[in-house]
């Protein structure tokens, strides 16, 4: 049978490792969770099934698999110490007999963008980051219009626009919107990415280093690797439309309790074909996967053992090929 096997790791220390773990969860405070995970082998969590194609009735399986390092840690350690474990999650993987390896989350971010990882493994990986952009954008542009904004006469802002995910969907947005705001850390890269929103064909463009700069902004898609909340309630503008990508996520819980205007929505989130039983909550409804999670899985119902989505810089065009055929086999966005 055509398989994957996708790699997690735990994003909210202790709510995640109770999921695995509930005892270990109670009796350990969060900084020894930290500490301890540096020292803890890759975690087989489960095996998933009834992932079926609409378009061809194939169905495949995969399994689910824990790197231990948490968001904060794969951000403070040497790129060479997170590939090390993350390379062990691979052996793991490759041992269980999966064909291709979907990187999640920081597994993804950290260093060069799974370029290493892939060249040490003996299997195909992906990010998964172009069916994400890809979903993103749509999801937002959808969730736009259903609250009466018509995205060509409104002003989109992209949070971490010199990123990997943001500069992509930067691109893809560009030639749908009156005008786009890139907020970015460093207006060097920020020049780049204009570039390139140029050259998709956007009207009016304009950077900042400023997160205050969204208050303009009609819709919002942010994707940064901040891995804590930089977006807060006073950011927004009124009836503003947000879609957050970002794992852990950008927008502080308070946007949900006191901006009832704001329309928040998770970024990335796919509704799978199929009777799929991921035999682990990873924190999802049931039948939800992340967009991530659901391009290695494409391209396992399509038979395509290659990398895919890897290095820093995602092409529009890999974006909308990966959507295409996501859509072909009924993976749709969540509602
Ligand atoms: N939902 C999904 O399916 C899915 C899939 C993959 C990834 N993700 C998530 O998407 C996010 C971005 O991933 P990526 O691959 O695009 O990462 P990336 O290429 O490393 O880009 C991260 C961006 O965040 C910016 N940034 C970092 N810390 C920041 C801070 N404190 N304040 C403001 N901006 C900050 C960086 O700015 P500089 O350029 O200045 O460093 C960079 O532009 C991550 O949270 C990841 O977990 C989600």
């Amino acid at each position: 049978m055509d398989n994957f096997a996708f790699v997690i790791h735990p994003l909210n220390p202790k709510q995640d490792v109770a999921r695995k773990y509930p005892h270990l969860a109670k009796i350990l405070p969060t900084p020894l969770i930290h500490f301890f995970s540096r020292f803890w082998p890759p975690v087989y969590l489960s095996h998933v099934t009834g992932v079926r194609s609409e378009a061809t009735g194939k169905e495949i399986e995969g399994w689910l698999l824990a790197c231990p390092f948490t968001a904060r840690q794969m951000l403070r350690l040497p790129p060479q110490t997170a590939y090390k474990k993350i390379v062990q999650t691979g052996h793991l993987a490759q041992r269980l007999g999966a064909r291709i390896l979907g990187l999640g989350a920081f597994t993804s971010v950290v260093g060069d963008g799974g370029v290493t990882i892939a060249r040490r493994l003996n299997i195909p990986v992906t990010t998964g980051r172009s069916l994400t952009v890809a979903v993103a954008v749509e999801a937002l542009q959808g969730a736009a219009r259903r609250k009466g904004i018509r995205p060509e006469r409104a002003t989109a802002a992209v949070v971490g626009a010199t990123g990997s995910i943001g500069s992509a969907c930067a691109e893809l947005l560009a030639p749908g919107v009156a005008e786009l705001v890139l907020i970015g850390r460093r207006e060097s890269h920020l020049a780049q990415v204009r570039a390139r929103a140029e050259a998709a064909g956007v009207r009016l463009v304009r950077t900042s280093t400023h997160i205050e700069d969204i208050r303009r902004a009609d819709m919002v898609l942010t994707a940064t690797s901040a891995a804590r909340p930089i977006i807060r309630p006073q950011h927004l503008k009124h009836g503003a439309v947000v879609c957050d990508v970002a794992r852990p996520r950008d927008v502080s819980p308070q946007v949900a309790r006191e901006r009832d205007d704001v329309l928040l929505i998770d970024g990335g989130v796919v509704d799978v074909p199929g009777e799929v039983d991921f035999g682990f909550d990873f924190g999802l409804p049931p039948g939800k996967a992340y967009a991530c999670m659901a391009e290695t899985m494409v391209l396992a119902l399509e038979g395509r053992y290659e990398s895919y989505s890897l290095g820093k810089q995602i092409r529009g065009e890999e974006a909308r090929e990966i959507a295409q055929l996501a859509h072909k086999h009924g993976f749709r966005i969540s509602g």
